[in-house]
């Protein structure tokens, strides 16, 4: 009787330590029953394109058709894994519009045409796209926060009839970092889109200046409209300052967010502020939601 207390008891207790962490986002796709966040999957490049010295778009084949706003976690045997958004949003193929800033995204720099990748995810909660039905939309990006934004655009224009006015900000450093140009030409002739290059002070092309100004030039619609930004958080602050300004709430406006990230389902911790998962709660979060969080972790580092 006694061992069998034990015996239970210590059944449980190794339960517990050797529980599967939480299941990621419910809405993720299922391979055979099994949830696709922890598998990562072997998938083929179908082509690269170079926009700068350090920046590629990498266009794989599949199926996992990545909601707007949601990452993949990518990797490489040998070399570690890194989160990417999705720079599109089509059935058939994913994009990754990846910069050259370390380890692994030089080692995804380094594969050619045909070669294999592994991906897992698609991982977080994207852009929350009943919310924005019947609204004027704001989108705003910052060099490679294009690719989610793209992401958006895609399904915009696969559900033109769920939106009202589109208006779209890209800020870059000067011409040649221009990522996605001949996108960012077609989408010029369907909505209203304006370039900013903060530090191209002899280009007559582009207008010059931080997103923020350029959004003081060209005014969007503020009534039943919602931003979704992404970019460097500076960018997001003060683009965000003047959305204020113009008199659009910061519970009409979300952020995508990045961080670091290892399991990217709500497991390690790395990604956290405070109470917040980045992968699993984000990484797009009401900006009202998460203003006061960034500001304590702001002032804690400083
Ligand atoms: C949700 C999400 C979506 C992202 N989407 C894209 C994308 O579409 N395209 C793209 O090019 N990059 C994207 N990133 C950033 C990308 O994940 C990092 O550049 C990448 O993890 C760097 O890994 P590495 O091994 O190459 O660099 P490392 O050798 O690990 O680090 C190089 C430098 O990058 C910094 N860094 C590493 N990881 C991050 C991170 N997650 N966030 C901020 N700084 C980091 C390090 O502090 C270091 O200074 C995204 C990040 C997140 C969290
Ligand atoms: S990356 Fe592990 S909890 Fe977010």
């Amino acid at each position: 009787m006694h061992s069998r207390k034990f015996a239970e008891r210590k059944e449980k207790s190794e339960t517990k330590l050797f529980q599967t962490p939480k299941p990621p986002n419910p809405q993720t796709p299922k391979i055979g029953g099994t949830q696709m966040s922890y598998l990562p999957i072997p998938h083929k490049i179908e082509s690269i394109k170079s926009y700068t010295p350090d920046v590629k778009l990498f266009r794989i084949k599949s199926n996992l058709n990545p909601a707007p706003g949601t990452f993949l976690e990518v990797s490489i045997p040998g070399i570690g894994e890194c989160p990417l958004a999705s720079c599109s949003h089509n059935k058939g193929y994913i994009e990754l519009l990846t910069k050259n800033a370390g380890n692994v995204t030089q080692a995804i720099f380094n594969l050619k045409k045909g070669d294999t990748i592994l991906i897992r995810g698609p991982h977080g909660h994207g852009f929350p796209l009943e919310e924005l039905k019947n609204k004027n939309l704001i989108l705003i990006a910052g060099g490679t926060g294009i690719a989610p934004i793209t992401s958006m655009i895609n399904y915009i224009e696969q559900n033109k009839s769920q939106f009202k006015k589109i208006f779209i900000y890209f800020g870059f450093r000067d011409e040649q970092n221009i990522l996605l140009k001949e996108r960012i030409k077609k989408w010029e002739s369907v909505f209203h889109l304006h370039i900013g290059l903060s530090n191209d002070p002899n280009n007559h092309d582009y207008e010059k200046g931080f997103i923020n100004q350029i959004i003081e030039h060209h005014k969007p619609s503020v009534q039943d409209t919602v931003a979704l930004l992404c970019g460097p958080e500076i960018m997001m602050d003060c683009a965000t300052k003047e959305l204020n300004f113009l008199g659009i709430p910061n519970s009409q406006i979300y952020w995508s967010l990045e961080r670091r990230m290892e399991c990217a389902f709500g497991s390690c911790g790395r990604c956290q502020i405070q109470d917040l998962y980045v992968c699993k709660d984000g990484p797009i979060f009401q900006y009202s939601k998460i203003k006061s969080r960034l500001d304590n972790e702001n002032s804690s580092q400083a």
